[in-house]
């Protein structure tokens, strides 16, 4: 009787943990339980050596989520008849290649052909959040690795040059609301963009009539000063590129964003009071933040499919 009840509870218990579409947080338990520790292991160790990594993995799981869906089809290299996406030019800030492959390496030593690349971009997403004194969440596991990766798909990344009503657009096409855009674009918390991201911001700096009136005089001084030293110059979001904070909506207050997609969520009157909520309070901002990141998480998610072997190619 005791003995019965005990296993009510755990078909219970396993049935709550599960998570719709065949996905669950403990999809692994079974099949490779030390799959969530030998990533957070990577993960952390990699960063602890360049904290840099952690704006790299989190765009990377974004940019992925956004093409095809979260299928790993950011990893895949082109190939003699392919250009995959990863060789697009929106690839610039997409760093952080080699700690997948390791926890990959260490996955298919452990437990060979179980744990799926899109599954571990999404978890190191999330590690590199915590890392980087962001929130900690779990996530549902379980997805599969796609197949398809071109790089004309990389026209459903939202471009830096966007404004707001088009951000709004084009995250609602992924079932986003405005609320959850602002709140994903708080990822900008972490990293740098490179001048040729933002220097369509600049082309009316010297005259003196029709500067852009987002950006605070001083700022765009700093911008400008960045573009000197070429396209691929690095302009941090806010002063903290490293640290997982609500800066980033401090700096957009201060006509400080360095991207107009940045910039523009401050001067729309629908998105501006989110962002002055955000910026009030940090603890709304990782509470939003890591919801929107786990429903990223499950946009166009394959639960049929392969798990590849080696994520830079197809089985
Ligand atoms: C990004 O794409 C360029 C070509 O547009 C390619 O030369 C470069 O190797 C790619 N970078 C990465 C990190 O894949
Ligand atoms: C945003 O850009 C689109 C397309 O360029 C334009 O039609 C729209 O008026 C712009 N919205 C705002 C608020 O500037």
């Amino acid at each position: 009787m005791r003995f019965e009840m005990t296993i009510i509870v755990v078909v219970m218990m396993v049935v709550m943990v599960r998570y719709c579409d065949g996905l669950s947080m403990n999809y692994y338990i079974m099949s490779c339980p030390m799959a969530e520790f030998i990533i957070k292991n990577s993960v952390n160790s990699a960063l602890r050596s360049d904290p840099t990594l952690a704006a790299g993995l989190i765009r990377m799981h974004f940019h992925d989520c956004f093409i095809e869906g979260c299928d790993a089809s950011i990893l895949l290299d082109s190939t003699d008849d392919n250009t995959a996406e990863k060789d697009s030019p929106a690839n610039l800030s997409l760093r952080g290649y080699k700690v997948i492959d390791d926890a990959k390496q260490q996955l298919e030593n452990q437990c060979p052909g179980v744990v799926s690349c899109a599954d571990i971009v999404a978890m190191a997403a999330r590690d590199a959040v915590f890392f980087a004194g962001g929130p900690v969440y779990d996530i549902p596991k379980g997805r599969k690795d796609g197949t398809r990766s071109k790089i004309e798909d990389t026209r459903n990344l939202p471009p830096p040059i966007f404004n707001s009503s088009e951000l709004i657009k084009m995250f609602s096409q992924k079932g986003f609301t405005t609320q959850e855009m602002v709140a994903l674009s708080g990822g900008h918390t972490l990293g740098v963009a490179r001048c040729s991201s933002f220097k369509n911001r600049l082309k009316n700096f010297d005259s003196t009539h029709d500067v852009d009136p987002s950006i605070d005089t001083q700022f765009m001084k700093t911008l400008a000063k960045t573009c000197n030293a070429g396209d691929n110059a690095e302009q941090p979001f806010d002063r903290s590129r490293n640290t997982f904070d609500n800066a980033y909506y401090n700096a957009l207050q201060r006509q400080s964003g360095v991207l107009t997609s940045d910039q523009t969520l401050m001067t729309d009157p629908q998105t501006r009071p989110i962002v002055n909520g955000y910026a009030m309070n940090q603890a709304m901002f990782f509470f939003d933040f890591q919801r929107a990141m786990i429903k990223m998480g499950l946009i166009d998610v394959k639960e049929t499919g392969q798990v590849r072997q080696n994520c830079h190619k197809i089985n």
